[in-house]
């Protein structure tokens, strides 16, 4: 059976650092309630000019060194974004060109911030049926750009970065010992599309619009779906939570993070958190998480990583796989 097992992780993230105490001189907010109530301390805004493509092509050649392989060596890239550089083309195929791929294929996908699972998903499908052998999957966001500076439910929770991982064709046994990505597990409910969206868009507005948030809404429907989505695709691997090596949680809300962990009983020392340092990334952050742990060397090989996120759609899913 053929598995897709990561080979190579790579992020970037722009270089401006704004602090909590930044939104203090033009909003009524404080470090404080931004830090209790979402655990976030710090987030990345691109600067004027930079784009998403920017961020997605950094972290795409760190993936490339992390693996030791040419960007003529990738068979597809599948980007999610829900910030796209232009409404078209794709901002997979800027990627796909400044890598030096003149074959294959590229393409985004937009799940907003389960962005990232549905990509691994698409990928892990890709490879088993043979279409692609190596695929860039890609997270990258500037939700900077769709942010209304004068709304502090939802300015001070965003963030810019991208994060990419790079997935091979390899031989497995078809059992949850082999490398690799075991088992996917997706979602989406459109009845619940008020609660997480951007209020603009080609065919409606003309424009890019603002992200609008019901945030308690969306707060009660992640902690639900997303233990429920974990639980399913370990279920789907053959696995319980006892096998988990490291949770890597769609990094949106530290409370989120470790209500789910609680309910799917994975203790918070395996539990991947970035969120105090990049905010919410929206697609970025799981790869983005994936690929700081695996430079500071957390990530052995054969651990058990459980991936899972929810956003605007809703749409939520989660992965599970053999490092
Ligand atoms: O990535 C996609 C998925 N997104 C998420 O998972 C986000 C889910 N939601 C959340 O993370 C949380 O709901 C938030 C962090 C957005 C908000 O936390 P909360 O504990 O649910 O707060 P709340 O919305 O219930 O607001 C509590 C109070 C309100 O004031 P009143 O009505 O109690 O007087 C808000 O107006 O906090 C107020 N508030 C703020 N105060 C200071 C809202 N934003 C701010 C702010 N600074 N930035």
């Amino acid at each position: 059976m053929i598995r897709a097992v990561p080979r190579g992780t790579g992020h970037y993230l722009p270089v401006r650092v704004v602090e909590n105490a930044e939104f203090e001189k033009t909003l009524d907010t404080s470090d404080e309630w931004i830090r209790s109530r979402s655990g976030i301390e710090r987030r990345h805004f691109a600067h004027e000019g930079e784009k998403t493509s920017d961020l997605a092509i950094a972290a795409a050649r760190a993936a490339l060194l992390d693996a030791g392989l040419e960007g003529s060596e990738i068979d597809a890239i599948v980007l999610a974004t829900a910030t796209p550089d232009q409404t078209f083309p794709s901002t997979a195929v800027r990627v796909q060109d400044a890598i030096g791929m003149r074959g294959g294929f590229a393409f985004d996908i937009q799940a907003v911030c389960a962005g990232f699972v549905f990509a691994l998903a698409q990928a892990d499908a890709m490879i088993r049926t043979g279409l692609a052998r190596r695929v860039m999957v890609i997270g990258a966001e500037t939700f900077s750009r769709i942010l209304d500076f004068t709304d502090r439910t939802t300015c001070v929770l965003f963030g810019d970065g991208a994060g990419a991982l790079i997935l091979e064709a390899a031989e497995g046994e078809g059992s949850a010992e082999d490398r690799g990505i075991l088992a996917t597990d997706l979602h989406s409910d459109g009845r619940y599309s008020d609660l997480l969206y951007v209020d603009g868009g080609p065919s409606s507005t003309g424009t890019a619009g603002a992200v609008r948030m019901s945030g308690q809404e969306v707060f009660k429907h992640a902690v639900i779906k997303l233990a429920q989505t974990g639980a399913a695709a370990l279920k789907k691997a053959g696995l319980d939570t006892t096998g988990i090596d490291w949770l890597v949680p769609h990094q949106a809300n530290l409370r989120i993070m470790t209500m789910t962990a609680q309910k799917l009983g994975v203790p918070m020392e395996r539990v991947v958190v970035t969120v105090q340092d990049h905010g919410n990334t929206s697609a970025a952050s799981i790869p983005l998480a994936l690929s700081v742990a695996n430079a500071e060397g957390r990530l052995r090989k054969g651990d058990v990583i459980l991936v899972e996120a929810i956003g605007g759609g809703l749409a939520w899913g989660a992965a599970v796989m053999r490092w």
